[in-house]
């Protein structure tokens, strides 16, 4: 499903973030990438994401050479597959959770009752449906996350990327995340999440840990 070949990426001035990595990630699996801050986690989930290009290397995700796709091919790539939930959510804070879910849906379809529904879908498994009248900047941190995980289910997204998720939560929210992560899990997504916080060693899961813009497993 995500196929990374010898990918680099190097920024100016002459620093090497990810190094000649290469991995493989199956259908339905859950990985979680660790290292300490510095690490290139986010460079990485951005370049996953289809957000950022590698200097070289290859990127296949469901067979498609996403390094290769033109811009435009490449929003409606990631609109379709990958749901991108960033450290700081990157929600629209004066609109309503609901609202924030629409828009997200908007690009993908022109039916306002199959926008609805699959809002509602989307908000009831992230555990969010009870606050999708709420205008964002009011809720929670724990809150503001799950908006911004139905905000990536609400296209059925197969891939899933989370950057540090647990970060903005105390530990009973992040307890929460654990918990909604392994039904993500369930439902067959593809995750990967990168991360510094070792409440995910007690998950079962792939583990690589991200050094010196290396990639070990
Ligand atoms: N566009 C960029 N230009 C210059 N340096 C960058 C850029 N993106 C990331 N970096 C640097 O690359 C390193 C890895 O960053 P990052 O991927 O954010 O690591 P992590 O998420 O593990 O903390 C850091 O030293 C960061 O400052
Ligand atoms: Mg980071």
């Amino acid at each position: 499903m995500i196929d990374i070949q010898n990918l680099t990426k190097k920024v100016q001035p002459n620093q090497t973030i990810l190094d000649n990595i290469s991995f493989r990630v199956k259908k339905g699996e859950l990985v979680i990438v660790k290292g300490v801050s510095g690490s290139g986690k986010t460079t990485l989930l951005s370049i996953l994401a289809t957000l950022d290009k590698p200097t070289s290397g290859k990127v296949l995700i469901n067979n498609q050479a996403v390094h290769k796709l033109p811009d435009l091919h490449l929003s409606l790539f990631r609109a379709q597959h990958i749901g991108f939930v960033a450290q700081h959510f990157n929600l629209i804070e004066h609109l309503s959770v609901y609202d924030n879910l629409l828009i997200a849906k908007g690009a993908l379809t022109n039916s306002i009752k199959e926008a609805k529904s699959d809002i509602t879908k989307a908000l009831k498994q992230a555990n969010i449906l009870h606050k999708k009248d709420a205008i964002v900047k009011n809720l929670s941190g724990g809150e503001k996350q799950r908006t911004a995980i139905a905000r990536a289910l609400v296209n059925c997204a197969d891939i899933l990327l989370f950057d540090e998720p647990t970060a903005a939560l105390d530990s009973k929210n992040s307890q929460t995340f654990l918990e909604l992560l392994q039904n993500l899990h369930k439902m067959q997504k593809t995750i990967i999440v990168a991360t510094h916080d070792p409440i995910f060693d007690t998950l079962k899961a792939k583990t690589f840990i991200m050094q010196d813009g290396k990639l070990y497993e």
